[in-house]
């Protein structure tokens, strides 16, 4: 609503002020008008981790935590993953409409187009040790097209822009296939391009001798479903570093490196190989409570539970479970959903999750259906990171086109020392007091 004001008044000089309301939402700025004197600096916001701090206006993805509702640009998560594939919703969340069919293929057409990689980033993949961490290799790799692509930097440029948008949501399945492959020791596959985006990664990852790969369908679909779930997710830590890293107008590649390697974090997207670590630790289902416990006298945490924004089911996670499904029914079901399904049940009755309205987020049974088809843990992550360059890229573009962004600069509370005089190398180690508390 307009209108809307705040009154502050400020106690220390009796002024009042009048800071206007934009829903629910004063301009920090704003603030800095309260002051004291003509030499203050004026009231700022001190707020770590933006607990409460708006960052930017976006019309991507809206989230309402408490409800547990995901929708991108307006329409549900369980439409879409119901509806869509993978490549219509990356079209939706990129460009804000859902693709007319000619859109749709010329989009596809586009992407399809951009899945090789140039013989010298296989080389470069082909350099990392045996072992080597895939997410590692894919954010090291996904920076490393910036120097194949330097055009990449004219980010001003809508054209130069969409151009490096199909580059990277063509490649980034590629670069995840070939981190694989890398850590089997198996030749990298080069795309199939009369195959559809999921179908063509699980050729580029499982293809072996036969002259055509053909995916399962029922898999295929499950994880293009999976991909839709994991398309964006609004101000989350890693769409927050690809809009600090592009704000300073660095190229799209090593901006998207950067959310990649946000993303890596057991706190984020690498909670999902967690799980399948804890559910391995706990091992049999009588073991659930003793671990429980463990946890709660503040043990490490549970993972794959909470969220920062969901005080609810976390959509997403209802969705994947029901997805599981369909692949146990071609798979087996993976013995680790006994322990998983009575962890939930067993933390859902829980007064210590209850309380602080902790649920099962999407991490918690993408691993366990990921294990299904056939991934190892190391390469979950990666299958977050693929979708997931979508909404990163998405959340760039809006970024770049909002005239009142500019490069990100957060402010601080110095806590550190007033000036002092340099001490001679002779003279260190003599204690010194510190003058801040
Ligand atoms: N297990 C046990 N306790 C937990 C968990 C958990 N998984 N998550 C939060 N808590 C507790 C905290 O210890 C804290 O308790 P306290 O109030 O007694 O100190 C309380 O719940 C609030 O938690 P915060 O850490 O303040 O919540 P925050 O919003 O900062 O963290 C996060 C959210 C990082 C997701 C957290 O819930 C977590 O670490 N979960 C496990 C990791 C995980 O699954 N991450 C994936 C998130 S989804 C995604 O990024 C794709």
């Amino acid at each position: 609503m307009e209108n809307e004001f705040l009154n502050i008044v400020d106690k220390r000089t009796n002024a009042a002020y009048d800071v206007p309301l934009n829903q629910g939402t004063i301009r920090a700025m704003d603030l800095r008008k309260i002051k004291t004197g003509p030499e203050d600096f004026g009231v700022m916001t001190y707020d770590p981790a933006f607990m409460n701090t708006a960052s930017c206006k976006s019309a991507i993805t809206f989230i309402d935590g408490d409800k547990g509702i995901l929708r991108y640009r307006g329409y549900p998560i369980e439409q879409l993953a119901e509806r869509c594939s993978f490549l219509e919703v990356a079209y939706l969340v990129l460009f804000g409409e859902l693709p007319t069919e000619a859109e749709l293929k010329g989009w596809v057409d586009n992407i399809t187009h951009h899945t090789m990689l140039h013989e010298t980033t296989k080389k470069f993949l082909e350099g990392f040790r045996f072992n080597a961490h895939p997410m590692g290799m894919f954010i090291s790799t996904v920076a490393a097209l910036s120097t194949v692509y330097p055009e990449a930097r004219n980010v001003l440029d809508p054209e130069t822009r969409k151009l490096q948008i199909y580059r990277l949501i063509g490649k980034v399945p590629t670069i995840a296939a070939y981190t694989y492959r890398h850590s089997l020791g198996f030749p990298y596959v080069y795309p199939d391009n009369e195959l559809s985006y999921t179908e063509n990664f699980m050729n580029m990852l499982w293809k072996m001798v036969e002259p055509k790969y053909r995916a399962n369908p029922v898999l295929a679909r499950a994880l293009d479903i999976l991909f839709i779930l994991h398309a964006d997710h609004e101000q989350n830590c890693s769409a927050n570093v690809m809009r600090a890293v592009g704000s300073s107008q660095a190229d799209p590649f090593v901006a998207t490196a950067a959310a990649a390697a946000a993303l890596s974090g057991p706190l984020h997207g690498g909670a999902n190989e967690e799980v399948l670590k804890m559910l391995d630790e706990i091992g049999t289902k009588d073991r659930i409570p003793a671990y429980i416990e463990h946890v709660k006298a503040g043990h490490g945490k549970l993972m794959g539970f909470g969220h920062r924004i969901y005080k609810n089911y976390d959509p997403r996670a209802r969705i994947i479970k029901w997805a599981a499904d369909q692949v146990f029914e071609v798979t087996g079901r993976n013995p680790k959903l006994e322990i998983a399904l009575e962890l939930e049940r067993i933390a859902l009755e829980d007064e210590y999750f209850i309380k602080r309205k902790l649920y099962p987020n999407v991490d918690f049974y993408s691993g366990i259906m990921y294990q299904a088809m056939g991934f190892k843990p190391e390469i979950f992550t990666v299958l977050f990171a693929i979708p997931r360059t979508v909404g990163w890229l998405a959340q760039w573009q809006e970024m770049l086109e909002d005239q009142e962004q500019k490069i990100a600069r957060p402010r601080q509370i110095y806590t550190g020392y007033e000036a002092r005089d340099f001490i001679p190398m002779e003279k260190r180690g003599v204690k010194t007091t510190s003058v801040t508390s």
